[in-house]
């Protein structure tokens, strides 16, 4: 009898061990995928620094990670409303973001910088006076230029406000904007990709962080354990290697 118990519980066990991965939660990754090196579309994928980075994490804790490709200020929102888990998307660790959600510690800093369109004369003067300029809604350089260039008058052209930055250098290229404001690695890589050029960094000492529901202790606990593992692993620096 006690030994029937006892392949009937291996039995159970191993039936267990079989299905229980097939229930076990994917976690939501939204990001908004306009923003190389660390997130964008290549064939129809979203491929990126960040989806990369959360991967190797996700493997390291034994959770299960899918990407969701959504406009930038849709993001918090999203994880406010519970359609998305993470926030994997070049997101600045702000003190206004942190009072709504929670970020990681941070894994990569930039400053904020100026593109304009190569060979049109142009320079950081667009960030002056009657010029026109396009960011992306909702960013840290949305804010920006709202704070110290609009507020102040010291800007008295239209600022376009676009859902992603792909619209923001297509206007720019269609000569529709004098100018767009965007993270500096991420101008870099359209100024190598693209007839556009950088032409003003603007110190701004930003961190990215990854971001999770205010309160998701446990899944906040294991992005950063995550973290830390794929740092200490090597792996972090493999990623660095192939993105930038
Ligand atoms: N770092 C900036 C911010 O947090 C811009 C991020 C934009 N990210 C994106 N995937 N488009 O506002």
């Amino acid at each position: 009898m006690k030994k029937c118990l006892f392949y009937l519980s291996v039995i159970v066990m191993a039936l267990f061990m079989v299905v229980a991965p097939a229930f076990a939660k994917t976690y939501i990754v939204g990001t908004s995928a306009d923003f190389p090196p660390f997130e964008y579309i290549e064939k129809g994928q979203i491929v990126g620094f960040d989806i990369d980075l959360i991967k190797a994490i996700a493997e390291s804790q034994g959770i299960k990670v899918e990407f969701q490709d959504i406009s930038f200020d849709s993001l918090i929102p999203g994880l406010n409303a519970g359609t998305i888990d993470i926030v994997a998307s070049g997101m600045t660790i702000t003190e206004e973001r942190a009072k709504v959600v929670d970020f990681t510690e941070p894994y990569y800093s930039a400053n904020q910088a100026v593109l304009v369109k190569e060979g049109g004369g142009k320079n950081v003067t667009v960030l002056f006076g009657d010029h026109k300029l396009a960011v992306q809604t909702g960013t840290t350089g949305d804010l920006w230029v709202e704070e110290n260039l609009e507020k102040t008058g010291i800007l008295k052209g239209k600022v376009t406000r676009f859902d992603t930055f792909v619209l923001a250098i297509q206007d720019l290229l269609n000569g529709n904007v004098d100018g767009v404001v965007l993270d500096t690695p991420v101008a870099q890589r359209y100024a190598a990709e693209n007839p556009v050029v950088m032409v003003a960094e603007i110190i701004t000492g930003e961190e990215y962080g990854f971001a999770v529901a205010k309160g998701n202790k446990e899944l906040l606990e294991k992005l950063n354990k995550g973290l830390e593992e794929v740092k200490a692993s090597g792996k972090m620096d493999e990623l660095l290697k192939k993105y930038f």
